[in-house]
């Protein structure tokens, strides 16, 4: 048993219950999450140096008195959390000081590893009002400083600056307080470079990466190819790709759009980073299977992303034999498992899946081939 066993709440909240397995357990349970996705035992599984102290977000719920915790597996109550043990020591250490907090949707905690920022959302990216309210003045001045650096509220910084620095693949790359970054950093890196030395093979002519955020994956690996465009369509995301483009001193078509409407011809590439959120990216698959690429690595943070395991890629009717001929699944362990360990439901993991050859994918399109679109995707406006 790990330290986790320590953790007060480990049965209730439903957040790491495997990451008090021995790493054998959690190895094979990873191969039996991914196994029937791909319809393969997955080649290679990578596990993260340590079960504890690597998470670097932290989306906390306020219960009605405002202590901040979890939502409990299939519950809508709060379960508070004393302080989390696979939380990066500095979240660990400002969960355990922050005050109650009544009122806001959601309190999210982001390390990168030297500040701290605490987020606190009661409105949606787009203004509307999610079921809460900013908390009183009084309750944010009890956040104390010594903990936690900076304090933003519906977008706005209460207390310092809201962005932070991120170590990727030995650069740094800006994340406002309304962007998403990857929770696990150190694995994060992995994958970075696990997909660069199979894209230095397949040296693409040019990369398209889908649902892109703050160019994590498309700008740190922009130097494998001829070119890259990105798609995301956070505002804030994007002002963050176009920041870290220019301060990486890389040429970037970074675009705001809406990922799920890509159209065949949009963007022209022969190799595409897919890292779609967690309901992931049916209709995509076909589309990009229209053109024909050399690679597609398609990063899913939950292998199953239909009601019964399904490869992503059989989505577009990839035929069976060649699911099978998946060649590359790397997997890291899950980041969040809600679920008691012996729910019969889906589990949540990051599992990163690449399939890459130097032939072009012969995939079959779930709908009629046709005339390509004119480019221009609908919605989206280039850099
Ligand atoms: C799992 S994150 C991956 C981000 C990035 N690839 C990375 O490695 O950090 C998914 C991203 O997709 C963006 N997103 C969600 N829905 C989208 C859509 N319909 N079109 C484009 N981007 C979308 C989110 O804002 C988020 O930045």
């Amino acid at each position: 048993m790990s330290d986790t066993a320590n953790c007060p709440v480990l049965d209730r909240c439903g957040g790491c219950p495997r990451w008090s397995a021995p790493v054998d357990a959690r190895r094979a349970h990873l191969i039996d999450l991914v196994e029937p996705v791909v319809r393969r035992a997955p080649d290679q599984v990578h596990m993260s140096g340590s079960p504890l102290g690597w998470r670097h977000r932290l989306s906390l719920r306020p219960s009605p008195d405002g202590r901040l915790g979890l939502s409990a597996p299939r519950s809508h109550s709060v379960v508070a959390l004393p302080g989390c043990p696979v939380a990066h020591p500095l979240l660990d250490r400002a969960l355990r000081s922050m005050p109650p907090l009544p009122g806001p949707a959601e309190v999210e905690l982001r390390t990168n590893g030297t500040r701290v920022v605490c987020v606190i959302r009661s409105r949606s990216h787009h203004g509307k009002r999610r079921r809460g309210r900013p908390p009183a003045r009084e309750d944010l001045r009890q956040i104390p400083e010594d903990t936690v650096d900076s304090v933003v509220v519906d977008g706005r910084s209460w207390r310092g600056k809201g962005t932070l620095e991120l170590p990727v693949a030995h650069q740094t790359l800006r994340a406002s307080a309304g962007s998403f970054f990857q929770v696990h950093l150190e694995m994060n890196n992995r994958i970075v470079s696990w997909i660069r030395t199979r894209l230095e093979a397949l040296r693409p002519a040019h990369l398209l990466d889908l649902y892109s955020g703050i160019g994590n994956l498309g700008l740190s690996l922009a130097d494998t190819a001829g070119g890259v465009t990105l798609i995301e369509s956070s505002r804030s995301a994007v002002e963050d790709a176009r920041h870290n483009a220019r301060a990486l001193g890389v040429q970037a078509d970074i675009r705001k759009g809406d990922a799920h409407r890509f159209q065949a011809g949009d963007a022209f590439f022969d190799a595409v980073l897919l890292d779609p959120p967690r309901r992931g990216a049916p209709k995509v698959l076909p589309q990009l299977a229209l053109t024909r690429p050399r690679a597609i690595v398609y990063v899913a943070c939950d292998p199953h992303p239909g009601p019964r395991p399904q490869c992503p890629a059989s989505r577009c009717r990839l035929p069976h034999r060649r699911a099978g001929r998946l060649r590359d699944v790397p997997l890291v362990e899950p980041c969040r498992d809600r679920r008691p360990p012996d729910s019969r439901r889906r589990p949540s993991s990051i599992g990163r899946i690449l399939r890459g050859t130097d032939k072009p994918l012969k995939l079959r399109p779930a709908k009629k081939r046709g005339t390509l679109p004119e480019p221009g995707l609908p919605g989206t406006r280039a850099q």
